[in-house]
């Protein structure tokens, strides 16, 4: 007993387990002090009958005191354990709101998308709307309606991919090799004046450096009593400059398409240094003209009473110039490293 004393009074054990690590520290110590064989204080219970009873009665009273001691002991050793657990998991578990994380890649529209929206605006501020068409054309549309009869060699100059189509259809139909159809549609089903653009996808059997077999184009249309062929090169000047730069180069020179008379090419000059090979030539961006009095009879708009004017640039070769890209086949390739650039 004498042991139990020093255990006790020496504080033996109440420093141990105010050091205990974790949980499992304190049940070895419970063990050690409390087991059933041969705990520390079930050994003193055990010897408390062999000895006088009132040696016995001191003692017993001795030993419930550093019993309950020791319970609270433990007890409250506990809470502080599972206290500081739950303090450690509201760190390594905890979500900040505050954080300011890296900001995560923003993506963004394609160069020529984001390009076609820029030409919308830049028109609607001209008053012209935008209307579009169906890339599978019939050849009426693409061809016919435009004067350009079956045997024409224009249909030579744009290579088209026909479509096999089934019986029932009365026409062949093609994958448009032009917006120009788009002209027809609208027409058809619009009284002048009017003023629109057409922007999409075309298709001709070609590719290189400045042709693929897809492109995109966008149709201009303006008709009325009084439109000239100023009112076009005012709003192509304009649009050339607001689209590409105050100071682009370019010149309008005669050219032939069968839908527009007179018709007119346009050319811009190439800039920057980046392809030296191309520095200073001129790229065909736009073929232009004054609707053929042919084109809006079909379209059963009376040429005597109107006129109007047309074009279509390409737009992958404004995207060239305007970026000084040498070869439209990266529009087209997907390399995130160049598209990214813009
Ligand atoms: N459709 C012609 C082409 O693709 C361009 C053009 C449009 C020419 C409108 C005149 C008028 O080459």
């Amino acid at each position: 007993m004498e042991i139990m004393s020093d255990i006790l009074s020496a504080e033996l054990f109440l420093p141990r387990i105010a050091a205990a690590a974790d949980d499992a520290a304190l049940d070895a110590l419970e063990q050690e002090l409390f087991g059933r064989k041969s705990g520390v204080l079930t050994m003193a219970m055990k010897d408390l009958p062999a000895l006088d009873p009132e040696a016995r009665k001191a003692k017993a009273a001795e030993l419930n005191v550093a019993k309950k001691a020791l319970e609270e002991a433990f007890a409250a050793k506990r809470k502080t354990l599972s206290a500081a657990a739950l303090g450690a998991l509201a760190q390594t578990d905890a979500l900040d709101v505050t954080l300011n994380l890296p900001a995560k890649p923003a993506g963004h529209l394609h160069l020529i998308p984001e390009f076609i929206r820029e030409v919308e605006q830049v028109f609607s501020r001209m008053g012209f709307v935008s209307a579009s068409g169906p890339e599978v054309e019939t050849e009426s549309n693409n061809f016919n309606l435009l004067n350009i009869p079956p045997e024409h060699a224009a249909r030579d100059a744009q290579d088209s991919f026909w479509v096999k189509s089934g019986k029932e259809s009365k026409e062949r139909l093609v994958l448009r090799t032009h917006t120009s159809p788009v002209q027809i549609r609208f027409m058809q089903s619009h009284k002048p004046p009017f003023r629109a653009i057409f922007p999409g996808k075309v298709y001709r059997k070609d590719a290189d450096a400045t042709h693929s077999p897809m492109f995109h184009q966008f149709e201009g249309l303006m008709v009325g009593t009084d439109v000239s062929l100023a009112n076009m090169k005012a709003v192509m000047i304009t649009a050339i400059r607001e689209l590409i730069d105050p100071e682009a180069e370019f010149r309008f020179r005669t050219g032939y398409f069968p839908f527009v008379e007179p018709g007119l090419e346009v050319d811009m000059r190439w800039r920057g240094d980046e392809s030296k090979s191309r520095e200073g030539k001129w790229l065909e961006v736009v073929g232009c003209g004054m609707v053929h009095p042919n084109v809006l009879k079909n379209c059963g708009i009376d040429p005597e009473v109107y006129q109007g004017f047309a074009f279509g640039f390409g737009i992958e070769r404004m995207i060239m110039i305007k970026h000084q890209i040498p070869d439209l086949r990266a529009f087209y390739d997907g390399d995130p490293r160049f598209l990214q650039q813009f």
